[in-house]
């Protein structure tokens, strides 16, 4: 046991001089430390209510439908209310979210409002203070949950207030009691809507009612479709094109991640050739659990140029949700020499 000891604490040394020699290179780099452990990092995932993309296809009904959930008046008794948004990963839920929450008169019927993206990290201390650093605008320095929650209930006293929690995944009934411990301060016609792909979460949280998104009707698909495929006005004139475009609009299964995909990429070759060649690619039969989904984005990333493909894969080392800053990425790609 004497060599083993000897051998530790060789191992040790070695590893104290391999944290100083790191140490001392940190000012040489200009690296500095961050408060709150990665905070930083998770902080900026996404958060954002506004649209991205102003143009929404179809969903008139299901607006409506959430319109009226939102805008209804409560019995006393019950101070909010939670709606659910559910259905498959890329058939727009945050989409049809935030077309609600942005809609005028909604803005004016909540004096509190706030937009939370949670993600697959349910952690209770980041989402209440993500949640109060939205209503307050301003980022809060406390760490402490209790805190933490008071402040919270103080911004909600007595408010009828909007909360949007996006990409729910967090299964854990307890976790979610816990979380809304604050939210009761709030006055009746309070409402909370969560989007997640799995009803579960949506009977965990007691949420009622539960809208299901459906795909986009086929008009609505293709219109979205053209309008990726044909941003700068319809170059092909083959009437083939809209026949082709409609049938992979189906085969994508009107899901509005795929369509945009197949676009965008189809935008970048006007030739009948090559359009028919994705349309009876072979990708499509690729193993899928009942959505084409997955299929559609492997052909978008499989016909992309090879030097494309590297600079697209590179986005794998960023968390998921997390809001990638494109000067900053364009220099990672320079580092790697991706762009040389
Ligand atoms: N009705 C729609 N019209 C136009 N684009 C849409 C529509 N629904 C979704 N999209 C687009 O499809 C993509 C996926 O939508 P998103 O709302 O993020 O899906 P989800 O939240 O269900 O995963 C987004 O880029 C969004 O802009
Ligand atoms: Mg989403």
């Amino acid at each position: 046991s004497f060599s083993f000891n000897r051998r530790i604490a060789r191992d040790v040394r070695e590893i104290v001089s391999a944290l100083e020699r790191m140490l001392a290179r940190k000012d040489a780099l200009g690296l500095k430390e961050l408060s709150g452990g990665g905070a930083a990092l998770r902080d900026s995932r996404e958060t954002t209510s506004l649209l991205e993309d102003s143009q929404v296809y179809g969903r008139n009904q299901e607006k409506e439908k959430l319109l009226k959930f939102l805008l209804s008046k409560e019995a006393e008794e019950s101070s909010f209310r939670i709606g659910a948004i559910v259905g498959m990963g890329g058939i727009g839920k945050t989409t049809l979210a935030k077309t609600v929450f942005n809609d005028a008169t909604v803005q004016e019927a909540f004096e509190v409002k706030a937009w939370v993206c949670v993600s697959d990290q349910f952690a209770i201390h980041r989402v209440t203070k993500s949640i109060l650093d939205s209503i307050t605008g301003h980022v809060s320095e406390s760490t402490d949950l209790n805190v933490l929650q008071n402040r919270l209930r103080s911004e909600l006293m007595n408010k009828k207030f909007l909360l949007v929690l996006d990409d729910v995944w967090n299964e854990d009934y307890h976790g979610w009691q816990k979380l809304q411990a604050p939210f009761s301060a709030g006055t009746s016609g309070s409402k909370i809507i969560v989007t997640t792909r799995k009803k579960n979460v949506a009977d965990i949280m007691r949420a009622n009612p539960i809208f299901s998104l459906e795909p986009l009707s086929d008009d609505d698909g293709w219109s979205l479709f053209s309008r990726h495929a044909f941003q700068g006005g319809n170059l092909m004139c083959n009437p083939c094109v809209e026949d082709i475009g409609r049938k992979i609009v189906r085969k994508c299964g009107c899901l509005p991640l795929a369509i945009k995909a197949l676009g965008g990429l189809l935008g970048t070759r006007c030739n009948i050739e090559y359009w028919l060649e994705i349309l009876h690619s072979s990708l499509w039969d690729l193993p899928h659990d009942n959505n084409n989904v997955m299929p559609a984005l492997w052909l978008s990333y499989y016909y992309l140029p090879g030097h494309l493909k590297r600079c697209f894969s590179y986005c794998a080392v960023f968390p998921k949700d997390y809001k990638i800053n494109r000067e900053r990425l364009v220099l990672f790609w320079m580092a790697e020499k991706f762009l040389s």
